[in-house]
């Protein structure tokens, strides 16, 4: 299995790689990208793979060429995304990102196995996926999920030390401070919410390995012959809660099944449509790049 990473010269991919081999037993092959002025640490990170010796790993290729390092590939976990710096406005992050995501979208479609499942991570992780689809002019629309398992993960943690562990926990919306889990007190809800800031606060960096692991859970459940359910931001066409139908949007979900319809309090109803107008917001910033309109 081909199996493409961007953003490959960062933390989370320094943790996620590692992870990867040991989950899955069958032979893969990585292909590493990132920009030019990381070609160093790729060069480093390829000398520590060689170093572990793991038997399944075939073959590593790395370097700044998408339309090289995205061919033929089987998945695509997009970890790279331009980070909010000092003085930037979260718009601002939506239109660079945005951006890159479209451009990565078209060459993906192009080139990549038709079949490609395609992870997204780095943040705005549902607009980035959102526009990977638009990119690759809505090809790969059924086959791009953004990333929701780390926010299931957290929950499921919240749950565990509240003392009311249960297991089929499901995450809506955005990957953001307006997302809400199903069935669940408003102070697990904002134990999640927080969570990640929290960690940026305690280590002054965003959640590298949990991410990494929450990466690996949710490859495993997607990639299942089994018919797994977790949370998963996907293209909400045809969705049964009634969410505008062109966003990328966490919803139960089953790898064999789709999208699970789950009974929703009225109080539940009304963070669906907190979240929903969030990410329609988003969706329109990122509508302004010139090339989108
Ligand atoms: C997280 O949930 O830990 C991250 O997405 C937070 C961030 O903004 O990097």
């Amino acid at each position: 299995m081909k199996i493409a990473i961007t953003g490959a010269a960062g933390q989370i991919s320094y943790a996620l790689i590692p992870l990867l081999l040991e989950r899955f037993k069958f032979p893969i092959e990585l292909s590493l990208i990132d920009l030019p002025d990381k070609i160093s640490l790729l060069r480093g990170l390829e000398m520590e793979l060689e170093d572990f010796c793991f038997s399944n790993l075939k073959n590593v290729s790395s370097g700044s060429d998408e339309n090289t390092l995205f061919e033929g590939v089987d998945v695509a976990i997009f970890l790279g995304a331009k980070p909010r710096a000092h003085g930037m406005e979260r718009s601002d992050l939506i239109t660079v990102n945005g951006a890159t995501f479209h451009r990565q979208g078209k060459i993906l479609a192009d080139v990549a196995n038709p079949k490609v499942k395609a992870l997204v991570v780095g943040n705005p992780a549902n607009t980035n996926a959102l526009m990977l689809i638009r990119g690759g002019d809505y090809k790969l629309k059924n086959q791009v999920q953004a990333l929701m398992r780390l926010d299931q993960n957290r929950a499921e943690t919240a749950l565990k030390l509240a003392g009311r562990p249960h297991q089929d926990v499901f995450v809506f919306g955005n990957h953001s401070p307006t997302i809400f889990v199903h069935n669940a007190s408003m102070e697990i809800n904002d134990f999640v919410r927080k969570r990640g800031a929290d960690v940026i606060k305690a280590r002054g960096m965003s959640s590298q390995a949990s991410a990494a692991k929450a990466v690996v859970d949710h490859l495993d459940d997607w990639m299942s012959s089994e018919d797994r359910q977790y949370s998963a931001a996907i293209y909400s066409k045809n969705n049964p809660y009634g969410v505008d139908e062109d966003l990328v949007f966490s919803f139960p979900f089953s790898n064999k099944k789709g999208i699970l319809e789950l009974p929703l309090s009225r109080e539940e109803q009304g963070m669906l449509k907190q979240t929903e107008d969030e990410m329609q917001k988003e969706r329109q910033i990122a509508c302004t790049i010139p090339f989108l309109n």
